[in-house]
């Protein structure tokens, strides 16, 4: 299994868009992404939401790298069919991983689910390789994509401003102050205008990173 805050594990895959490595995305936040199986109702309204999210996330500097073991003609004529039917184009690039090699290195695959499929597993690798989130769903749950656009804003607003961000955290809702380590820590953070509950609780606001307007695209 991979591990949060270690580095994403390396791979050279096969995909729609020719041989990708990982390493090639470096200086870039990475969306990797697996999904059960091509031509099937679920995984085509992820994928159809996913080609919504990609330039949200472009301009998060984020890029989506989908994934399952069918083959790379699968997913070629999956993504046309997609195009064909639901007027959607898929602009990311997705492995087509026969050999589960990246699914192995991942987990992606749970044999009490299916021994088949990969589950819908999502895994945030930040611009240096670190991997900073994972996301696990079962088969039959179509994943939520504001949830995905909102964990990375939270990463990159952690990394930004050395904060956390609290329960339904938005960008734009008041962040939380690491708490103090040191009794100097505890009494220097009085002067610092934060909007402390108690010494251990306190929030302040930070900039977004993506301005509203370019929200809106
Ligand atoms: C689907 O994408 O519709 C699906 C895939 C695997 C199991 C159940 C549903």
């Amino acid at each position: 299994m991979p591990r949060l805050n270690a580095l994403a594990p390396a791979f050279e895959a096969e995909t729609t868009h020719g041989r990708l490595a990982l390493e090639d995305y470096r200086g870039t936040w990475v969306v990797l992404f697996s999904h059960p199986a091509d031509f099937t109702p679920v995984c085509t309204t992820e994928f159809v939401a996913f080609a919504k999210l990609a330039p949200v996330l472009k301009q998060r500097n984020t890029e989506l790298l989908g994934l399952s073991i069918d083959s790379i003609y699968s997913h070629l004529a999956w993504v046309n069919a997609i195009r064909d039917k639901f007027g959607v184009e898929i602009p990311f690039p997705v492995i087509a991983d026969g050999n589960r090699e990246v699914a192995s290195l991942y987990g992606m695959i749970n044999p009490d689910e299916s021994s088949t499929e990969t589950s819908r597993c999502l895994f945030v690798i930040d611009d240096k390789g670190i991997l900073r989130a994972m996301i696990y769903y079962p088969l039959t749950t179509g994943r939520n994509t504001d949830e995905v656009v909102r964990l990375v804003d939270a990463l990159q607003t952690t990394d930004r401003h050395k904060v956390a961000t609290p329960a339904n955290w938005n960008p734009g809702d008041k962040v939380i102050v690491p708490p103090p380590r040191t009794v100097e820590d505890a009494e220097a953070r009085k002067s610092l205008g934060y909007d402390c509950v108690d010494w251990w609780y306190c929030e302040t606001t930070v900039p977004n990173a993506v301005s509203a307007a370019e929200r809106k695209g």
